[in-house]
């Protein structure tokens, strides 16, 4: 007991564990490192914001997490993910059945990708409640667990025997929650959940989400390019850059800390704009670096507005303070930031 109050990170319970993941995808003609050596953890009912431009890896880390990466092309190249403790990658069959939906459920940027158009509503939620049933529901007893999670996301369930073109936007990205709510998952990934839809709508669907965070303690990552979304609902972030983790931090430590990577202070700007409109993240000039040919050194060197000849030369390690992990070489021994020895 005394000894698991040492540190802070120890009393949780870490639902999710990421070690060092590598993914790549291997076409006929090239290999494009998506990921490249993200570590992070999520405790229970803890809500993780990943956020980074297009194409920085978030959506490979999500299907990677719940092993849906394409099959034949998506591969995990190294790493390990526990969730509860067990390593996903060993999964059996049947295990990761029971992975996908029972315990990790996600929800993507489209509505209409992931909803069945020749299918109702209806069917299309008690499919998913079906293919979980280790409760032994009963044909009636599933049609009322049906009812209850429209009921949840605020569709009536008299629209049950509706198909998803006979929904608005809103209102399909909630029967895409609901779906994602029927089994009651331990870990919700939410992929972009709102960029598609409009932006009265969009506040409705995000508190919906935090609501059901909350009501059934889930644990989330909120994946999103919007720093309202990140300022209001989660309690950690994370910054992906190329495929990295640049900087990992509380909620706090990323709006209000003194340091940050280059990076988060080029996608935030300045914070406390974000009372103001400043909502979106910023552009940054330049490209994010190719992923079939990774730079030498830093991969944000060749954009970074401070890069030194050691940024160009080897790959920073990543420096922490109090929780606070930032990947640069020039937050070396910055204000009491040590060398992370565990996951540099
Ligand atoms: N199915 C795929 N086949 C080949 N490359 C892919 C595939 N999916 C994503 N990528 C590439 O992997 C990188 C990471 O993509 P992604 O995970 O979708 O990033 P994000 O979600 O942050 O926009 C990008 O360079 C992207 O082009
Ligand atoms: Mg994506």
């Amino acid at each position: 007991m005394i000894a698991k109050e040492t540190t802070k990170e120890a009393t949780k319970e870490q639902m999710l564990e990421v070690k060092d993941l590598f993914v790549e995808y291997q076409t006929d003609l090239e290999t494009i490192k998506a990921v490249n050596g993200v570590s992070f953890s999520l405790a229970k009912g803890e809500t993780l914001g990943l956020v980074g431009e297009t194409g920085a890896g978030k959506t490979t880390t999500a299907l990677a997490l719940m092993r849906l990466l394409p099959e034949r092309t998506g591969k995990i190249k190294q790493g390990d993910i526990l969730i509860n403790g067990s390593s996903v990658l060993k999964s059996s069959d049947k295990e990761l059945m029971r992975l996908r939906g029972e315990t990790i459920a996600m929800i993507f940027q489209d509505p209409m990708t992931s909803l069945n158009p020749v299918l109702t509503i209806g069917d299309q939620i008690s499919e998913s409640i079906s293919l979980h049933n280790s409760q032994g529901r009963t044909a009636e007893q599933i049609q009322l667990r049906v009812d209850e999670v429209l009921n949840m996301v605020g569709i009536p369930s008299a629209r049950k025997g509706e198909y998803p073109h006979q929904f608005s936007g809103g209102m399909r990205q909630r029967v895409v929650i609901a779906i994602a709510m029927a089994c009651e998952p331990d870990l919700l990934i939410a992929d972009e959940p709102t960029t598609a839809l409009d932006v009265t709508i969009q506040a409705q669907v995000l508190m919906m989400i935090r609501n059901l965070r909350d009501r059934l303690g889930m644990s989330l990552i909120m994946i999103t390019h919007d720093l309202g979304i990140v300022a209001q609902t989660c309690d950690n972030v994370a910054v992906m850059y190329a495929g990295e983790l640049v900087e990992v931090g509380s909620a706090r430590d990323i709006f209000k800390a003194a340091h940050h990577h280059p990076y988060t202070d080029g996608l935030f700007g300045s914070i406390p704009k974000l009372r103001e409109r400043v909502k979106r993240l910023k552009p940054i000039s330049g490209l994010m670096p190719d992923p079939t040919r990774l730079p030498t050194g830093c991969y944000f060197s060749p954009r970074c507005p401070l890069c030194a000849d050691i940024c160009r030369e080897r790959k920073p390690d990543v420096f922490a303070k109090d929780g606070h992990k930032i990947k640069c070489h020039l937050r070396i021994n910055a204000d009491g930031y040590i060398k992370d020895e565990v996951r540099s």
